[in-house]
């Protein structure tokens, strides 16, 4: 059996865990909100609509903060259309997915359901075809509590307390030639300045996310961030990134080294933050919002994007059926986010629901759980307090993009209200399982209180309409602690979630 050394002190922390790194995303895009989150003639659903079987999903995913409405969708949306009465709504030609938008799901809407989700909404407000009053009006409708006109609007909509959405995006991927209203970097730069200046005059408690690049790989990376930052570094709190890994090869150890890839792209942009408050002489600390990334490639490969017809109202794109292996590199791209929680204060898997989702609905159905669900629900619900430095001596390989990579990729996370200690550990390795000796600097009297196991006999297995529990996690993980010590036997290619708390004496 190969055998693997890892070193964690309560010392050594990386630095707190922002809750919200555990975020998601919504965007009016497939069927991610009509006969996603929303289907009014579902025997689920609620007074207003919602699918109370989905509602009930994302509660136990314990997901902070909701980005909405996009995405791509937004560069071309008029906000005004989904507010106020629904029969007079207006139905749109939808360009970024070709779709009909029939506007019966809006801003009040959202809220509302963010509400009995348990969750908050990241607003991102459109910088393609619209602008500086766009938005101003879109943050006054929200946040102002009333007495000017688009605040009273709200009201007379039935919502009279201010929604007080705390973040907001400037814009989604403007950098990419697919946007609605693609820009330059300075020609971004300055309309992100300029509007953040004044939904900041409207309300200055909230955050803003300037767009990063749509990916690593686009040309323009790392000077646009450079640029854009050059134009907003005093007015802005986050810059986003993106990512979306594919495996179209079929070569399983490269694809699951692809979260060393997602580090180096985190490491980028910190550099280049940094450059740019040095270049200003600024003291202040511009943070990263990861607001897109997961697997994604299934739908595209086979083709099912392609055929569906555009102009239908409900039109499903990019509605992956994920396996066992996705949720292995899920499970590294969610430990490589905490290792660098420092500077990682927010992050969304996209997306929630039907499109690149860990939750499926049958339209009139079942709604299920995808492999990804499951390292997701236990990132979010055990990974918090504060994120530990692991120092890791593993067997490596090489793979095709990558060399030394360790079989071995860990964090874990201290919740020091609770005394509670979680190891997220995955072993990359498809033939052997791996003893891992984790000593625990500074951490006496401890006992586990479990040791969940995330494995499959097949890497190509998911779940399934049919068999909507073909993969789940089982609890019955190989772990012994004998002083500081804890021992594991992690199984081949497996997530594994470790809890440990304090022994009552
Ligand atoms: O999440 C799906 C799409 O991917 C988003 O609309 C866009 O921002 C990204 O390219």
């Amino acid at each position: 059996m190969k055998k693997a050394k890892v070193i964690y002190d309560k010392e050594f922390v990386i630095g707190q865990v922002d809750k919200r790194i555990y975020g998601s995303f919504l965007e009016h895009m497939g069927r991610a909100i009509y006969t996603g989150i929303y289907e009014p003639d579902h025997p689920q659903a609620d007074e207003m609509g919602f699918r109370k079987d989905v509602l009930e999903l994302v509660r136990k995913l314990n997901v902070p903060i909701v980005r909405y409405p996009g995405g791509n969708f937004v560069s071309g949306y008029n906000w005004e259309d989904g507010i106020g009465p629904k029969e007079k709504r207006p139905r749109r030609l939808e360009l970024a997915w070709r779709a009909i938008e029939t506007n019966e799901v809006g801003v009040n809407e959202f809220v509302e359901w963010a509400k009995r989700a348990n969750t908050s909404v990241m607003m991102t407000v459109n910088l393609g075809t619209r602008g500086i009053d766009a938005a101003r009006n879109l943050v006054e409708y929200c946040n102002f509590p009333g007495g000017t006109y688009y605040s009273d609007l709200r009201r007379q909509h039935g919502y009279q307390q201010p929604h007080n959405i705390k973040v907001w995006c400037l814009g989604n991927e403007m950098d990419g030639d697919w946007q609605i209203g693609h820009k330059t970097a300075h020609e971004y730069g300055r309309i992100a300045r300029e509007t953040a200046k004044v939904m900041k005059w409207v309300d200055p408690s909230i955050e803003l996310v300037a767009a990063g690049s749509s990916g690593p790989k686009m040309p323009t990376f790392p000077e646009w961030e450079a640029i854009v930052l050059d134009h907003t570094y005093d007015l802005v709190d986050y810059v986003s990134l993106h990512v979306y890994y594919g495996n179209p090869e079929k070569d399983t150890m490269n694809f699951v080294a692809k979260s060393l890839e997602m580090e180096e792209f985190i490491k980028t942009v910190i550099s280049t933050i940094d450059y740019v408050k040095a270049k200003k002489r600024s003291k202040k600390v511009v943070n990263i919002s990861f607001d897109e990334w997961n697997v994604w490639y299934h739908a595209h490969l086979e083709g099912k994007d392609q055929k569906a017809e555009p102009w239908a109202q409900i039109r499903a794109i990019a509605e992956e059926d994920y396996v066992f292996e996705d949720a292995i590199l899920v499970g590294c791209m969610l430990i490589a986010l905490l290792k660098h929680c420092d500077r990682v204060k927010m992050a969304c898997m996209a997306q929630l629901v039907n499109v690149i989702a860990p939750i499926t609905t049958v339209k009139g159905g079942i709604a299920y759980r995808q492999v990804i669900y499951y390292p997701f629900m236990h990132a979010a619900n055990f990974g918090h307090g504060v994120a530990l430095l692991p120092k890791v001596n593993s067997p490596k390989y090489d793979s095709k993009d990558f060399t030394d990579v360790p079989y071995i990729e860990t964090v874990a996370t201290y919740n020091e209200e609770k005394d509670e200690i979680t190891v997220f550990a995955v072993n990359r390795d498809l033939e052997e399982e791996m003893q891992v000796e984790f000593k625990l600097d500074g951490f006496e009297g401890f006992e586990v209180v479990e040791h969940i196991v995330y494995e499959s006999d097949d890497i190509y297995k998911g779940n399934t309409q049919d068999k909507p529990d073909n993969v789940v996690p089982h609890k019955g993980g190989n772990s012994r602690i004998e002083g500081n010590v804890l021992t594991s036997i992690l199984p081949k290619f497996s997530w594994n979630v470790i809890r440990l708390k304090k022994k009552e004496n």
